[in-house]
């Protein structure tokens, strides 16, 4: 089928990859020219793990193509789908206006019937103002559907996560748009869900609110755990064996963060509150996020006395491990606030570097080109990222060259008692 794709980011571009690898036509449209001069130019503006390989096999076979003319996107295909950012407002709330802009231009183009589907995260009954918007805004009155398709997919495993997805929600009020939809998921094999618009975008707040959930659930027990001598894996493992509760999503942390979490939890609390109910459970769950990291900012303070003077390294920047995203990441609020009570800070990230560059312009920050540079002369190392790369670190070597080997583990991704073995002064969460 011929498909474009409006928003060439990591929902996007990931997106029109894995359709055109099934054997869809896929224009990928993006405003931002550079990016599409980059993708053009056949470099990969972020790092997913196997994209750049399917991209440039796509691009070969000539069923990727990008361009930064939604006009073009719009006439050369069936189906529209939507992938710009839904970033928070100050208050929490969805700022709509990247959709509502897409909404206008592709009224304006738009001559013969189109399905128009939304993939960003949005509030539920955005499908009805972005069908609104259309009609207003299309002056030859042409019929279209819109179709509600929330996406999934997890970064550092995002090209994984959309050939094998666990389900496919389409939300339409419309059989033709459904049976459309159905086509182009059809080579994936998958579990599909069809729901009315409503669902389908009240699903994905849905969704990700419970999984935050799950990670302050085990946070809060980490604490509690951290109190009680008990050790939060084996609670975690005891609890996740059980099939109603699962063990994904139990790894006590120093909270989550990235692109999708704290804003769609603060946008499930905001359009729960415009619906008229006090999503009181969800406030408690960014209390405990953003508590955890106090706790773990506490327990450096205590050990080190004081940050002035400190030169600390910091193992990891992205949000997670396996990606170069930045976007609230909780190993950069980290930096800034030692940065801000006077530490120098010494960091390295396998992919994230470049991204996260810009976002310290302080004196006392700088980048090293390995993890063993970030050890020379630390007072203390804090593990940040839960990068598969930091386990393998010749560790023993890491101590040697710091003042006093005192780790942080933010993520649990160390075994205690090596590192003590190590001469390693070890702290992590819950255990
Ligand atoms: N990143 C994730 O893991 C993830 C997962 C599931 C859902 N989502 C949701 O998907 C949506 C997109 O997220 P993302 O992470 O891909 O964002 P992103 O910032 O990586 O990409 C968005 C892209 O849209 C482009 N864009 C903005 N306005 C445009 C316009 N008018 N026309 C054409 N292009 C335009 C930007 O230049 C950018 O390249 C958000 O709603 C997000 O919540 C993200």
């Amino acid at each position: 089928m011929k498909l474009s794709i409006v928003g060439s980011g990591y929902v996007g571009l990931v997106t029109g990859a894995c359709f055109a690898e099934v054997g869809h036509s896929v224009i990928c449209v993006d405003n931002d020219q550079s990016k599409v001069k980059q993708l053009q130019a056949g470099q990969i503006p972020i790092y997913e793990p196997g994209l750049e390989e399917l991209i440039k096999k796509n691009v070969a076979a000539g069923r990727l193509t990008f361009t930064a003319s939604i006009a073009e996107g719009v006439q050369n295909s069936e189906v529209v789908f939507i992938a710009v950012p839904t970033p928070p407002r100050e208050d929490g709330s969805v700022d709509l206006s990247f959709i509502e802009k897409v909404a206008r231009e592709v009224a304006a183009v738009l001559t013969e019937y189109r399905v128009i589907v939304d993939k960003s995260t949005v509030p539920v009954k955005t499908g009805d103002k972005v069908a609104q918007t259309i009609a207003r805004y299309n002056k030859k009155k042409v019929e279209f559907d819109v179709v509600s398709n929330p996406e999934f997919l997890r970064e550092g495993s995002a090209v994984a996560d959309l050939m094998k997805p666990d389900r496919i929600v389409i939300g339409a009020d419309s059989e033709k748009a459904v049976k459309t939809m159905r086509a182009i998921y059809e080579p994936f094999k998958a579990k599909i869900l069809v729901t009315d618009l409503n669902s389908a975008e009240l699903i994905k707040h849905a969704a990700n609110s419970f999984l935050a959930l799950k990670i302050s659930y085990i946070n809060a027990l980490s604490a509690i755990c951290e109190a009680s001598g008990a050790n939060v894996e084996m609670v975690a493992d005891g609890m996740g064996a059980d099939h109603r509760i699962g063990r994904a999503f139990l790894n006590a942390g120093i909270g989550y963060g990235g692109s999708c979490f704290p804003k769609d939890i603060s946008a499930f609390i905001k359009i729960s509150e415009e619906l008229g109910y006090d999503f009181k459970l969800l406030k408690e769950v960014e209390h405990i996020n953003a508590h955890q990291r106090e706790r773990f900012l506490k327990k450096i303070r205590e050990t080190l006395w004081v940050f002035k003077d400190k030169q600390i390294g910091l193992l990891g920047l992205a949000f997670k491990g396996n990606t170069d995203d930045v976007r609230s990441s909780v190993a950069i609020e980290l930096a800034q606030q030692m940065l801000k009570e006077g530490a120098k800070i010494k960091a390295y990230d396998p992919k994230a570097m470049d991204k996260a560059a810009p976002l310290f312009k302080s004196k006392g920050f700088t980048m090293c080109a390995s993890a063993e540079e970030v050890a020379e002369g630390a007072d203390a190392i804090i593990l940040a990222t839960e990068w598969v790369d930091f386990k393998t670190i010749d560790w023993g070597s890491m101590a040697s060259k710091m003042i006093s080997p005192i780790l942080f583990d933010g993520r649990n991704l160390l075994n205690p008692d090596k590192m003590s073995k190590f001469g390693y002064q070890y702290f992590s969460i819950g255990r």
